[in-house]
């Protein structure tokens, strides 16, 4: 359940990160609730260096140079939403990690379920796409999630615990790597699981991280994504071992967005 030291491990704080996954959402007019969002920010007196949170959105591709620019001297960082393995060629409507960090990116989600669902992405393409994102310097993003048929079928922890050994990296660390436990009847839907059911997920992910990746595998951040809203993030961050967020809906208004990031503390 939620505690209030949930945020130490191993007597150190990783800074919370509330990342915002805008998908196939956003034309330039929507760059005026980006412009929003530097307002709270500043306003708000946030810093790099202070202990709020890392703010991160990732527009669609043809928004990450534009968005850069409003971001530009304000804590907020963009991202892509997906990345090619490789880094240029023949692929047409693709694009490389290489090109994200071009435009300004710092970011790539990768593994998203909707791309896992609507283009068949094995984890083992996800762990290139990974890796990619690490050969353009960028922070990838992993995301992982059970099925509502696995959850029914009690095998949450299995699926999950098998999505990050077949995910992540050899050469993942706490720096250039995020994981995004996001189960997948969540996403969109307004449900949630409880507490209780996230913690156990997180709690998992940990475990595996520590098996997978030594000491490192205690501070790299675990996310949670999954219908994150203003009114339920505070209790969803406080959650042992959930290390931030990574919000779809709530992400596209800068006054939810910004409700979500005050939900750090
Ligand atoms: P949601 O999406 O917040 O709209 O549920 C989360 C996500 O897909 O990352």
């Amino acid at each position: 359940m939620a505690s209030s030291n949930s945020r130490v491990i191993n007597g150190k704080t990783p800074r919370m990160i509330i990342a915002g996954n805008w998908k196939m959402n956003g034309l330039k007019s929507d760059l005026a609730q980006a412009k929003s969002l530097v307002r709270y920010l500043s306003r708000s007196h946030r810093s790099a260096s202070a202990s709020s949170a890392e703010v991160v959105i990732c527009p669609p591709a043809t928004l990450i140079s534009a968005l850069s620019e409003v971001f530009a001297g304000s804590v907020a960082k963009t991202g892509g939403q997906d990345c090619h393995p490789k880094e240029s060629g023949a692929h047409t409507g693709d694009i490389s990690a290489e090109m994200i960090k071009n435009a300004g990116g710092r970011y790539v989600i990768v593994g998203h379920s909707e791309r896992r669902s609507d283009h068949a992405e094995s984890d083992k393409l996800v762990r290139a796409k990974a890796e990619a994102g690490h050969r353009a310097g960028l922070v990838s993003i992993i995301c992982l999630g059970e099925s509502l048929k696995d959850r029914k079928q009690g095998k949450t922890l299995s699926v999950i615990g098998r999505q990050l050994k077949k995910s992540l990296p050899a050469m993942a660390t706490a720096k250039n790597t995020i994981l995004a436990y996001e189960p997948i009847w969540a996403i969109g839907t307004g449900l949630t699981p409880t507490l209780k059911e996230i913690e156990q997920a997180h709690n998992h992910l940990r475990r595996g991280l520590l098996r997978i990746l030594g000491p490192d595998g205690a501070k790299l951040r675990i996310l949670y994504g999954g219908s994150v809203k203003p009114d339920n993030a505070a209790e969803i961050l406080a959650i042992h071992n959930v290390n931030g967020a990574l919000v779809g809906g709530a992400s596209m208004k800068a006054t939810d967005f910004s409700k979500i990031i005050d939900a750090v503390g």
